[in-house]
Order: C-alpha cells, then sequence, then structure tokens
C-alpha cells in the first residue's frame, strides 16, 4: 500500500489517495466498512454499481459467511438507476445490487433504497433525498467513477448543487455501457441518480477507480480544478474522501 497525498499540496485538499491491487484495495475497503460497522451496526450506506465494486462486495459476502460482517440493522441508499427498467429487468441496478450483493447478506429488503427508474416526477425525486434525511444522512457513500469524470450517473456539467434528479446520459456512457445490454440501442437514455450535493453530503466517500481507461479522469478529480466539467473533483471538497486506486488508474498522477 502506498499513500500518495494525505493532504496533497493544494489548500483544503483532504483527499486519502491510496495505490493497491485490485485485491488488495477489495481487501482495505471491506475493512473499512467492518470499522463503520463496529461502531455504528445501523449505519446508512450508499451503495454503487458497475464492474469496480464487485471485488469489494465479494468481499463483503465472504466477510459475513464468515460472522465476521453484519448488515442487519443497515439502511442503504444506492446511487443510480436507469429510467425505464423495471427492478425485475436484468440490466437494472437494483438487480445488479439483488444479485452481487443484497441477497448475499442479512441485510432487511425493507431498509433497502435505490431511485425508482419507473416514478420519476419531481416529488418521487424529491421523496429520495428526504428519505436520506430522515435516516440520518449517508455516513459512507460508495462510488466508482465514469471515464469522463462522473459519479452516480452525475455527467460533465451537473451543477455542483444538485439533489437527486434525471439525467441524459452521454453518448459516451451509453456507449461503455452497452457491453451489457445487447445492443446500444437498448441502452437507456436517461437515469435518476443522487445529485452532487446529496453525494457531497455523505459523511464520508469511498471511490474506487481501477483501469487505465479511468486514468485521466482520476487525474483530474485529484490533480485538476474543481469543476462540474469532471463531477468527481468535487471530492478535493469533501471533508472525509478516501480514494482507492489500481497502479493503472493512478498512472497519470
Ligand atoms: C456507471 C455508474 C457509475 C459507475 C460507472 C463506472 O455509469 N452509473 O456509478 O461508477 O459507470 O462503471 P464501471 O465500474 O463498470 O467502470
Amino acid at each position: 500500500m502506498i499513500a500518495l497525498s494525505d493532504n496533497d499540496a493544494k489548500d483544503g485538499l483532504n483527499m486519502k489517495v491510496i495505490v493497491d491491487t485490485p485485491e488488495g484495495i477489495a481487501k482495505q475497503a471491506a475493512a473499512i466498512y467492518q470499522e463503520i460497522l463496529k461502531d455504528k451496526p445501523n449505519a446508512v450506506l450508499g451503495f454503487a454499481t458497475g464492474s469496480t465494486p464487485l471485488d469489494l462486495y465479494a468481499q463483503l459476502i465472504k466477510l459475513y459467511e464468515a460472522g465476521e460482517i453484519s448488515f442487519k440493522d443497515v439502511t442503504t441508499f444506492n446511487l443510480d438507476e436507469y429510467v425505464g427498467l423495471e427492478p425485475t429487468h436484468d440490466q437494472s441496478y437494483r438487480y445488479f445490487m439483488d444479485t452481487n450483493l443484497f441477497t448475499h447478506i442479512d441485510l432487511d429488503p425493507a431498509r433497502v433504497h435505490i431511485p425508482s427508474g419507473i416514478d420519476t416526477d419531481a416529488a418521487t425525486l424529491a421523496a429520495y433525498d428526504e428519505a436520506i434525511a430522515e435516516a440520518g444522512g449517508i455516513d459512507m457513500q460508495l462510488l466508482g467513477i465514469g471515464c469522463n469524470g462522473h459519479i452516480g450517473f452525475n455527467e460533465p456539467g451537473t451543477p455542483l448543487e444538485s439533489l437527486t434528479h434525471v439525467v441524459e446520459l452521454t453518448q459516451n456512457t451509453r456507449e461503455v455501457n452497452a457491453r451489457f445490454f445487447d445492443s446500444l440501442d437498448d441502452v437507456p437514455t436517461h437515469a435518476a441518480t443522487m445529485g452532487i450535493k446529496t453525494v457531497m453530503n455523505a459523511r464520508k466517500l469511498l471511490l474506487i477507480a481501477l483501469g487505465e481507461s479511468k486514468a485521466e479522469a482520476v487525474y483530474q478529480t485529484i490533480k485538476g480544478p474543481v469543476s462540474s466539467a469532471c463531477p468527481a473533483s468535487v471530492l478535493q471538497l469533501h471533508p472525509d474522501a478516501v480514494v482507492f486506486l489500481d497502479e493503472a488508474a493512478a498512472s497519470k498522477l
């Protein structure tokens, strides 16, 4: 483990950047969940989808099966969902979370929250932020990052003050995610996502980036200006953000 910057040169930059192998990252990140749940068994956890957190989810399941972690009293909020996909659709983020984590651990399904891809009226979107506030706020929000620096589905240009809202996905994001669908035409054009402010309201942020394709976005996130051109750069302003990178994702730093 190499700590690249723990309080970097820039004023106010509290980001802790850790470079490790993907396996090491999954273990270190899972250990952070263990710590949080030891202190607060009823923590509110924000989860993310994508290929990046899969090793971490496998590690959390392993720890649960070994009796080393429990999600019994945990409440969860996921970042985002494709508009138009029913929860049962095999590419919906609800289905992803059920398949890759939720059905393998002792989480109460009644305490799982994922933005609806079907009801996307303003009141339903606002209710998502209200539910987070009612739960006491998110203790730790997990994040991946898009090749263009998006977090959740907050594409470049999204206002830093945004709450949960519907976004139009960029062509690039749809192309990158087309690998999971039969064709590009099948990739939804819109998504419901926590806003950047919703994410920033979490008490702790844990971003994981793996692979060369993320290197430029990672560089802009850590070394670039705080700008909606790279939504993840807002992490520089968060008081407790941990960024895990593999060598390839860290290659431009
Ligand atoms: C998707 C998700 C993001 C995720 C990103 C990266 O578009 N909305 O939350 O972080 O893409 O995905 P991956 O981890 O597969 O590279």
